[in-house]
């Protein structure tokens, strides 16, 4: 009954008890389950609030690398799940909807990266942590928005690069760093539709207001933003900054902590192009609910399976990443 409902739906898809108080009843199940709740900026508040840990993607691997606790409930997305899984093999991980994917990842298709890689004989292959754990076989060293500059910066300037998925974090990395990289054409569907106009509004709204990007956005974006980084390089500007207003152009999950962190300062998220919507949500990311983290607690499902062989090969440029980061002490 519980398989059936679970197959059909990514979730487990039975309702909660009504009378269930859900903070303390996940609480509870947590320390029962010995499990750790890790949360990425982007999912809903109350999520933020209940996790052990909210991090960016470099933070949610490093965290999922060192724990000892015996179970991982990742809320975020399958990337990020599959990532925790290659890392801790011998954990069990859990994602509370496994239809949380991505539209960044879903651009690369492993078999069609693997034939573009076979186009450029002699390259280094360098992969945004943003791809499924197929694609992550096919590569040398995964990124992340925190660390892509300085590992790319790792290898010698003459060395020849491919990099993917996001081109305009590629884009973006070739302007800082003079390099020629050849660049996969992925995007992620959030950060592609910043509107430019809309945050030039709201400059002119806002007098004196900062605009903080994240390098998936458009060089355009990117052009006027006064700080590019990545989720927690936007949050420490933003926290380190005198200045007291901010218009922020990426997931908008991310101004919960903002807020929390600088509750004298104001954060105006930017909004999207395609709507009347004032802000930018991830859909993916916003299907992780506090309901199906009950769930995912108490009936252990969905949970994240990776095959031997794929885990063998996808921790390498992992571990890769990981050990680089620590050299350089991010
Ligand atoms: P970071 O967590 O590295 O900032 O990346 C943002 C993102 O799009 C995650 O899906
Ligand atoms: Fe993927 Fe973009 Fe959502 Fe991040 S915000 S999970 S890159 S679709």
């Amino acid at each position: 009954m519980v398989e059936k409902d679970f197959l059909s739906s990514g979730f487990l898809n039975i309702p909660v008890p009504k009378d269930i108080d859900l903070i303390p009843a996940i609480q509870a199940l947590k320390k029962e389950k010995k499990a750790i709740i890790l949360a990425h900026y982007y999912q809903e508040s109350v999520i933020q609030d209940i996790a052990d840990f909210v991090g960016d993607s470099l933070a949610l691997a490093q965290w999922a690398a060192k724990t000892d606790a015996e179970v991982i409930v990742l809320c975020g997305v399958d990337f990020m799940g599959e990532t925790a899984k290659i890392l801790s093999p011998g954990k069990r991980v859990f994602v509370p909807d496994l239809n949380a994917g991505c539209s960044l990842a879903d651009s690369c298709p492993a078999d069609e990266f693997e034939e573009f890689i076979k186009q450029y004989p002699g390259h280094v292959v360098i992969s945004y942590v943003n791809t499924t754990a197929a694609v992550k076989v096919l590569t040398d060293v995964v990124v992340t928005s925190t660390n892509a500059r300085q590992i790319v910066e790792s290898f010698p300037p003459e060395t020849k690069i491919i990099f993917g998925p996001d081109e305009n974090l590629g884009n973006y990395i070739n302007s800082l760093t003079g390099r020629n990289m050849v660049l996969w054409k992925g995007a992620c569907h959030v950060h592609e539709r910043f509107s430019l106009e809309k945050i030039v509004e709201l400059k002119k709204e806002y007098s004196g207001a900062l605009v903080l990007a994240h390098p998936e956005c458009k060089s355009v974006i990117l052009k006027i933003a006064d700080f590019v980084g990545s989720t927690s390089a936007l949050l420490n500007y933003a926290t380190a900054s005198k200045n007291k207003t901010f218009i922020v152009a990426t997931e908008s999950g991310i101004l919960h902590e903002m807020k929390e962190k600088n509750p004298d300062k104001t954060f105006i998220p930017a909004p999207p192009n395609d709507s009347t919507c004032a802000c930018n949500e991830c859909n993916f990311m916003k299907l992780n609910t506090l309901d199906k983290l009950y769930n995912c607690l108490k009936y252990e499902i969905p949970e994240i399976f990776i095959s031997d062989e794929v885990q063998a090969k996808a921790i390498k440029p992992i571990r890769r990443m990981l050990e680089i980061s620590e050299q350089l002490g991010l």
